[in-house]
Formats: structure tokens, C-alpha cells, sequence
């Protein structure tokens, strides 16, 4: 089979990884990629917001099954592009894409098919938001309707921190994607994240994983895309993941279908493990970053047969079988991340990080002049497994100590509630 990978992320790069190890596999291509990617896969420089030069690409060089990583292209239809010109796609729909592209859309569905999460309200104006934030009161979620590259939601624990984030939603501050609101509950917990593959009418469960949002260590300061990340989740015990099944992803594919907009794909939904059990956060259409550079270090399968499966409609033939230890990611990001970081720095000692065991996937990295750099926020993901999470976290971090990237910093502490649990054993 020839495969088309969409995206340039480390979540490509792991995608990449499993994907090459497929026997299916004739050629794998990756448009944009990034220099970890092209380890596996040969480059093609496309724009990928232009779905009909994906098109004539996939038509070009006989591409079998496109796989795309990144919501944006998702959002905005690629998927629906693709199949209108006979090409297979893992990926869904841009109808189906709402789970992620539009909060309010997401509440909705739940209200409806009584899905259990935080109660909430949709808003298009300033004056009626606040009305209903001082009705319910502080703590209390700001949410801009749309993409908003992560950076759209705000726990306020105040009434002046919710009414800040309503102005700068209604502002303008996020686009169109804020011209929109939703306001909801908060709710306390642990979060975990739950995948699940989907092919329109099954979902098969595709790992659990925590991941850490905020930058600094002991999980303060602002937040990020993820600083690191560890596979299974200790919280999705089997009781909470047929729990998450029947409560929640189960309604949802019947209700996407019932909605005449099926869902295939990676179903993500970040949850809020409560007393109750547990609700849903927010879903996402796509892989998670870096939760999928875990899961990708425990899938035995081949990633290609079961994509594939999803594609045609056939998961319900199909299961999954994961390693028992665990895996965990620490996340190498360039000095001022998350806000403006510093491009260009050189990045050596991949190889002898690797020789520790570990797998470092490629984030954020370009080639100049012949010397690895970074460019981006996220710049490496240095990856191991372990029996336990403490295991895993010793040697991810024995890896990372052998690059050698002055400008470059990371978390220490990936995984720690896990890890002081298994202490206290
Ligand atoms: P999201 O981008 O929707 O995943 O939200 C980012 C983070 O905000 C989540 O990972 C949670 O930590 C937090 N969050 C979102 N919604 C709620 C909520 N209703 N209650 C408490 N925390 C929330
Ligand atoms: N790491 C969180 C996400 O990919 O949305």
C-alpha cells in the first residue's frame, strides 16, 4: 500500500514510526513531515489547507489510504474532499469534525443523548454571558466556541478573571472562533485521555494516557499543548473504560449517526474522572499530542491494518493487543515556549539518546546548513517504556540527559502522581 501522512508533529513522527514497521506498507509519504519523519517516510513539500493539491498528489502517486494527523485540515473538510475523489482517508468528516471544531455543538450533543458532562450555556453575545456567570458564580469555564489553538478555554476562579475571558472571546482575541461561547460548570477530578478508533458505527477502545498541560514542573504556570505524557492512564481502570463505553462514547457514535454525520476516526475525549464517574471535558477528532507518542510505543498491531479497518468500515472484526509496561514521553521544548519560542538553536545527541533505549520522535526540527535546529515550541519527544511508571520515567530522563541542547528545557517531573502512587505502595 502507498500512504499519504498528513501533519509535521511528533504525533506524525510516532504515527510514522508504527506505520513503517507494516508489512502493507509499499511506499509512505508525508506531507509536510519534518526531519524525524523523513527517517520513515520521503517528504513531499505540500500545502496540506489546499485539499485538491493533496488530491492530485494521492492521484499521482497511486496513494492507497491517507492518514491525517492535525484537527485543521479535518475541520475544514479534507476528509470529505478526499472521499468525494475516490481516495480512502482515516480521518472524519468535516460534519463529524464538529465534535472538535465546535464546543457548543459538542455540548449539545450531549444534552441531547444524555451524555453525562458539565452543565452548561451557549452564548453569541457579551450581555447575556454575564448574566448567566453571575447567575452561577466563580469557580466557572469560559470556553470560545472554535478552534482556538488550545489556547480558547479559561477556569476562572474568580467573576473578574470570567468576565476578562468573555470580553476577550467577544474581543476578537481568538477570531471567528470566539465569536461564540460557551460557559460550563466546573467540575473537579482526575483527567484522563481516552481514544478509541471508529470506522461510523463501532468504537474500539485505543488506549488511555495523562498528559501535563501546564510548563512548569509540579504542573503550574501556563498552560501548553502538553509537556509530556505516560500510557495507560492508572485512573481507566477496566470499570471506568466499559463505564466511558456505555456512558459516553457508545451514545455518541449512535447520536453522530442518528445526526446523519457517522464519526470515523480517532475518537479523543478528555475526561474528568469524578465521584460520579466520569464525564466528558471536551472531545477531539485526532490524535492527541504527545498522548499518541505513548500509545505508539505499546501497540503491538500493525497501526496500518487496523487504519485501514477503520477506513472500510470493518473494526467491528477487529481488536487490539497492548504491551503491559508502560510508556512514557517527556516533551524538549525551545527557551520561551509556550509563548514565542527561540528558533534555530543546534540539537545534537539524538543517536546517543537513542542508544539508551529510547525512541526520540521529532516535533518542532529543520535541517540547516546540515545541522540539526530547532524550530518550533515542542521540539523532541524522548520516549521509553518501563514495568512501572517509575521505571519508564528513569529512563526516559537517563535519555534525555544525553542531548546536548544548551537552549532547549523540559519538565522533570513527567508522571509524578504516578509515580508517588507507586510509592506509596
Ligand atoms: P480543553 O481545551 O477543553 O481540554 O480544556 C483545557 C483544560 O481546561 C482541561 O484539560 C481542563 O483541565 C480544564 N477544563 C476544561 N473544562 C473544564 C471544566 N468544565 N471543569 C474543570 N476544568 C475544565
Ligand atoms: N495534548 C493534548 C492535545 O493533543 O490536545
Amino acid at each position: 500500500m502507498n500512504v499519504l501522512l498528513l501533519g509535521s508533529g511528533g504525533r506524525e513522527h510516532a504515527l510514522a514510526w508504527k506505520l513503517a514497521a507494516s508489512p502493507l506498507l509499499t511506499r509512505l509519504y508525508a506531507a509536510p513531515g519534518n526531519p524525524g519523519v523523513a527517517e520513515q517516510a520521503e517528504l513531499v513539500a505540500l500545502d496540506i489547507s489546499d485539499h485538491a493539491a493533496v488530491v492530485a498528489f494521492c492521484r499521482d502517486m497511486k496513494i492507497d489510504l491517507v492518514v491525517v494527523g492535525p484537527e485543521a485540515p479535518l475541520v475544514s473538510g479534507i476528509g470529505d474532499d478526499l472521499r468525494a475523489a475516490g481516495i480512502r482517508v482515516f480521518g472524519p468528516s468535516k460534519a463529524a469534525a464538529r465534535l472538535e471544531g465546535s464546543k457548543g455543538f459538542t455540548k449539545d450533543l450531549c444534552a441531547r443523548f444524555n451524555i453525562p458532562t458539565a452543565a452548561y450555556g451557549r452564548f453569541d453575545n457579551l450581555a447575556d454571558s454575564r448574566a448567566y456567570v453571575e447567575k452561577v458564580g466563580a469557580p466557572i469555564v469560559i470556553k470560545a466556541d472554535g478552534l482556538a489553538a488550545g489556547k480558547g478555554v479559561t477556569v476562572a476562579m474568580s467573576l473578574a478573571e470570567a468576565f476578562d475571558a468573555l470580553g476577550a472571546c467577544f474581543d476578537g482575541s481568538f477570531g471567528s472562533a470566539g465569536a461564540e461561547v460557551v460557559v460550563e460548570e466546573f467540575m473537579t477530578g482526575e483527567e484522563a485521555s481516552f481514544f478509541c478508533l471508529c470506522d461510523g458505527t463501532t468504537a474500539l477502545p485505543f488506549g488511555t494516557a495523562q498528559d501535563h498541560k501546564r510548563v512548569g514542573d509540579g504542573d503550574v504556570g501556563p498552560n501548553t499543548g502538553g509537556m509530556g505524557a505516560y500510557s495507560p492512564a492508572p485512573v481507566m481502570t477496566p470499570e471506568m473504560v466499559e463505564r466511558t463505553m456505555r456512558e459516553i462514547i457508545e451514545p455518541t457514535m449512535r447520536g453522530m449517526a442518528e445526526l446523519g454525520s457517522p464519526f470515523a476516526g480517532v475518537l479523543f475525549a478528555g475526561l474528568m474522572i469524578t465521584d460520579q464517574g466520569p464525564r466528558l471535558i471536551e472531545y477531539n477528532t485526532r490524535f492527541g499530542d504527545p498522548e499518541c507518542q505513548v500509545l505508539m510505543m505499546r501497540l503491538k498491531d500493525d497501526l496500518l491494518v487496523l487504519l485501514n479497518a477503520a477506513a472500510d468500515g470493518q473494526l467491528g472484526h477487529m481488536s487490539v493487543r497492548w504491551t503491559d509496561d508502560t510508556a512514557l514521553t517527556v516533551v524538549m521544548a525551545a527557551a520561551g515556549y509556550p509563548g514565542t519560542p527561540e528558533k534555530g538553536s543546534v540539537i545534537r545527541g539524538i543517536d546517543a539518546a537513542r542508544a539508551e533505549g529510547a525512541e526520540v520522535f521529532h516535533a518542532g526540527t529543520a535541517v540547516n546548513a546540515g545541522a540539526l535546529v530547532a524550530n518550533g515550541g515542542r521540539v523532541l519527544n524522548v520516549s521509553a517504556t518501563g514495568r512501572t511508571v517509575g521505571e519508564a520515567q528513569k529512563r526516559a530522563y537517563a535519555a534525555v540527559d544525553r542531548i546536548d541542547w544548551p537552549q532547549g528545557f523540559c519538565r522533570r517531573d513527567i508522571g509524578w502522581r504516578a509515580v508517588e502512587r507507586e510509592e506509596a505502595r
